[in-house]
């Protein structure tokens, strides 16, 4: 736990004195904002196996962030200017952040107090502007930030947040590793578009997620700006720093496709690269429209990181990728990206799918029946440990339950509805309904109960919640 800065307790102290003075001069005034309508935005949103991640009391619709990064991409000074909408009339709220120093913090242009604990920020608004904080109002808050960005390790031991790099640095954030670099409300649940502008020294490449938008170099530095225009949740969120080989392509539609590699792999990842479009095309196939506007990959050396992430249109590689781990996260931009879980006890449903998606590419392109597939992962111990909605605990989530028994479920519906087409319709349709939102594992099973018009009490009770591995279907 962090203890709050010198400088965060003296605003508290400060604003406390200020609000005192407030009440002194104008008896009236505790009408309203004192009422006990206005009430602290909540420090959590209650997340099965993260409570305290995310806040309660407000949706962020956007984040504007600049972030400046220095040579050895181990220190970072950040503004996040965070537009957001009032879900309840807010008398203050929290933001996550980890690690990083708050420099100041300003609430529709006035100062707020700053109180800090653990990875949790209170923001409590000025007097002047508190009334502006009312249910359904958008409200800016400015944090400016500094310090030197952490690598968080998850509770399964593997490592996110601000990972150091041969020539930079890479953020990942899954479960919880964003806050490593930006406050926010880092719930899946609470999705928000983004520009992110990026300054590093010149000669230095920062890409992030959605499409660049400008690139500038002044005085031996450049700000590369990124534009992401649909929904993202925060987890999905990366920037990359370092000095990339950065190729623009496009599909045979014209979406955009961006590669960024490293200079030390690119001959290796040049063939997998070039089948994105490919790969795109086949999901548009099965899957329908690709959700976002623009596609690619980040590829960096072995050892950058411990295992590949579906970051928004352009998934992060630990070194190049095998064609299988490209489907795997590509489908993940339908299927997590797209259609993101409502907490993470629903992570299930990114992973099972990016994995039925594996089944089926081997499937079209390898001559690998998807029964085969399902058949080795039926046999597969490590898929029976616990249901795929139920991990035990938080270093549960990426175990093989999750993927493999997952990808089973995704199986056994199609079995059920013996109709190929429209299983495959019943998926789209899954995607459509829930397109650039959240959705539930309840979601879920409504929905296919619906448009199946089946009856799967027995697909849920024993193949998706079942404590041990059923019989064969
Ligand atoms: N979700 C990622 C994928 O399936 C993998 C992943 C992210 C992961 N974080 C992790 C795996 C932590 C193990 C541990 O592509
Ligand atoms: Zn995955």
């Amino acid at each position: 736990m962090e203890q709050p800065t010198a400088a965060a307790a003296r605003r508290t102290a400060r604003g406390g004195a200020l609000l005192l003075a407030v009440l002194t001069l104008v008896p009236g005034c505790t009408a309203g904002l004192g009422g006990s309508g206005w009430t602290p935005g909540a420090a959590g949103v209650r997340d099965p196996y993260f409570p305290r991640l995310g806040n309660g009391g407000y949706d962020v619709t956007h984040y504007g962030l600049s972030l400046d990064v220095d040579s050895t991409a181990g220190r970072l000074s950040g503004t996040a200017v965070i537009t957001a909408r009032a879900t309840q009339d807010l008398s203050a709220f929290n933001l996550d952040l980890t690690g990083l120093k708050v420099v100041s913090a300003t609430v529709e242009g006035r100062p707020a107090a700053v109180n800090r604990a653990g990875s949790e920020l209170t923001l409590r608004p000025d007097r002047a502007v508190a009334d502006r904080l009312r249910e359904g109002s958008t409200f800016r808050t400015v944090v400016r930030y500094a310090g030197s960005p952490r690598t968080v390790t998850d509770p399964d031991g593997s490592e996110e947040g601000w990972l150091r790099t041969a020539h930079g640095a890479v953020a990942l954030g899954e479960p919880t590793g964003s806050m490593a670099w930006f406050p926010g409300n880092h719930h899946p649940g609470d999705k928000a578009s983004y520009d992110v502008g990026v300054t590093v020294p010149e000669g230095r490449t920062a890409v992030s997620n959605g499409e660049l938008t400008s690139r500038r170099t002044a005085r031996g530095r450049t700000t590369f700006h990124w534009r992401v225009r649909e929904p993202m949740a925060s987890y999905l969120a990366t920037v990359a720093v370092g000095r990339w080989t950065v190729r623009e392509s496009a599909t045979g539609n014209g979406l955009p496709v961006v590669t960024a590699v490293d200079p030390d792999v690119a001959g290796a990842s040049a063939p997998v690269l070039a089948r994105i479009p490919e790969v795109v095309a086949w999901g548009e196939k099965l899957f329908g429209p690709y959700p976002f506007s623009s596609a690619g990959a980040v590829v960096g050396r072995r050892g950058d990181a411990g295992y590949a992430l579906e970051t928004q249109n352009r998934p992060f590689f630990p070194g190049p990728p095998d064609t299988g781990l490209l489907v795997h996260e590509l489908a993940h931009q339908w299927f997590g990206n797209s259609v993101t879980p409502a907490s993470w006890r629903d992570m299930w449903l990114n992973e099972g799918f990016a994995t039925y998606a594996e089944w089926l590419w081997s499937e079209d392109h390898d001559g690998v029946p998807v029964a085969e597939s399902f058949g080795k992962a039926y046999a597969d111990e490590a898929n029976w440990a616990f249901p795929a909605a139920r991990p035990p605990g938080a270093a549960d989530l990426s175990r093989p339950p999750v993927y493999g028994r997952g990808a089973m479920v995704v199986h056994r519906i199609r079995q059920e509805m013996d109709d190929d087409e429209a299983f495959f319709g019943l998926v789209r349709g899954w995607l459509t309904a829930h397109r650039h939102g959240n959705a539930s594992t309840a979601d879920f099973t409504a929905y296919v109960g619906k448009e199946s018009g089946l009856d799967l009490t027995e697909v849920w009770d024993t193949w998706l919640n079942g404590g041990s591995r059923p019989a064969r279907g």
